[in-house]
């Protein structure tokens, strides 16, 4: 009887610090992948390196040649943004609209990965924010490669 006490505020100590930790997992707000990229401003200087690069990149550049750039720049800002959760509606044609036609390669979608990593380490943007957005833009190869 004497240990009853200490004993039953040991267990309501607990059970206050799991009920605790299941209410933050549950109801803590984590930050969408738009916020922890650090939002437009962030996705728009990734966005205006990465055409850089795919500009010099003589694997690929040749497919762009025709393209209005700053509109390519405006509809991967606006893709991106929507894609990891931001407030932007993306406008554009769809992935097997806009790249229908080209028969772009396996190749030629693993260059295109490679010059838009290269801006994510020059932003040093963290592993894992890195791996879900190319979770994300994965998850639109099958429309883009092979039409
Ligand atoms: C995850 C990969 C890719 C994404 C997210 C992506 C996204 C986009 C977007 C948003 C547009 C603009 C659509 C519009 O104007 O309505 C576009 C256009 C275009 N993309 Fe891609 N793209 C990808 C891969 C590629 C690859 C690998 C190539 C070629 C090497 C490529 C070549 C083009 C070209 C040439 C255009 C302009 C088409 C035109 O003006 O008619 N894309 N892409």
């Amino acid at each position: 009887m004497r240990l009853a006490r200490p004993i039953g505020i040991l267990v309501a100590l607990g059970l206050t610090a799991s009920v605790a930790t299941v209410a933050h997992a549950t109801f803590g707000q984590q930050k969408s992948l738009y916020q922890r990229l650090g939002g437009k401003p962030a996705i728009t200087a990734v966005v205006d390196d990465f055409i850089g690069n795919v500009a010099a990149d003589g694997r690929i550049n040749a497919r762009f040649a025709n393209t209005n750039i700053p509109r390519l720049k405006a509809m991967l800002v606006d893709q991106i943004c929507a894609a990891t959760g931001g407030p932007c509606k993306y406008t554009g044609r769809s992935m097997l609209d806009a790249h229908r036609g080209m028969n772009i390669t396996d190749a030629e979608f693993n260059a295109l990965v490679a010059d838009l990593v290269k801006s994510l380490n020059t932003f040093k943007v963290p592993a894992e924010e890195q791996k879900e957005l190319l979770t994300a833009l994965g998850g639109m190869k099958g429309d883009i490669v092979g039409h």
